[in-house]
């Protein structure tokens, strides 16, 4: 299996998980990225069996409206059962790194709403210690510099992702080199930054359930 087949397989657990748990009410938190894609499409199947969705990123309520699947306001979604989303890492306690794509911050509202945050991944994604992957920060612009400099306060090696806006109108400093071994404390710290939006990683609000695409088949960690 490649990895796309392996993204597939987990979006299909996904799908098989939540389906028989939906009503003619409900409402499903979408993430971001080319595993949620994989989601989306397959979502499409059921959009009788539910009422619609809220979107993680600008992206992905196109595509969900390309469907034919409604897209609700969080503000005035209501009840979010289940949010459905992919990670560039994470570990055996379901802590992760998002924000790859940019959409960390709409991403981790959407998670804190949600009741039941399903993590879809291939098993690249699995890691002992997170941070290989460089953490997104996502910044307002006026603070890019005063923030990167208590980065490196912090240990870290920010890089300024040229080019890239995110969906809120920020930017995102990636941090490279960083010891993310206590994954809480520097969630926080990183937050406390002045400028600072939020950040990629999701410890504070981990995954609830982990679907992850292994080669001898999709492996469920909770
Ligand atoms: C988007 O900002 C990210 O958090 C994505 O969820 C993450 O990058 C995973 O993307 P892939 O499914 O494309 O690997």
């Amino acid at each position: 299996m490649n990895q796309d087949e392996l993204k597939k397989a987990v979006a299909k657990a996904a799908l098989d998980y939540i389906a028989p748990r939906l009503s003619s009410d409900s409402i499903i938190g979408v993430g971001t990225g080319s595993t949620a894609n994989f989601f989306i499409d397959m979502l499409a199947d059921l959009r009788t069996e539910f009422d619609g969705a809220v979107a993680s990123s600008e992206a992905t309520a196109e595509r969900l409206k390309g469907h034919g699947i409604p897209v609700y306001d969080l503000n005035s979604a209501g009840d979010i059962e289940f949010y459905v989303d992919g990670a560039d890492e994470a570990n055996e306690r379901l802590e992760l790194i998002k924000g790859g794509g940019a959409a960390l911050t709409r991403e981790k509202i959407v998670a804190a709403v949600a009741r039941t945050f399903i993590c879809i991944a291939d098993e690249s994604k699995l890691v002992g210690v997170l941070g290989q992957f460089p953490l997104p920060v996502e910044v307002i612009p006026m603070a890019r510099s005063h923030v990167g400099r208590e980065i490196v306060k912090l240990g870290g090696d920010p890089v300024y992702r040229e080019g890239v806006v995110t969906d809120n109108g920020n930017i995102i400093i990636d941090i490279h080199n960083l010891d993310i071994s206590r994954p809480i404390q520097i969630e926080e710290q990183l937050n406390q930054i002045v400028g600072v939006v939020t950040n990629g990683l999701f410890a504070r609000r981990p995954a609830d359930l982990l679907l992850l695409g292994t080669k001898d088949g999709v492996k469920s960690i909770a």
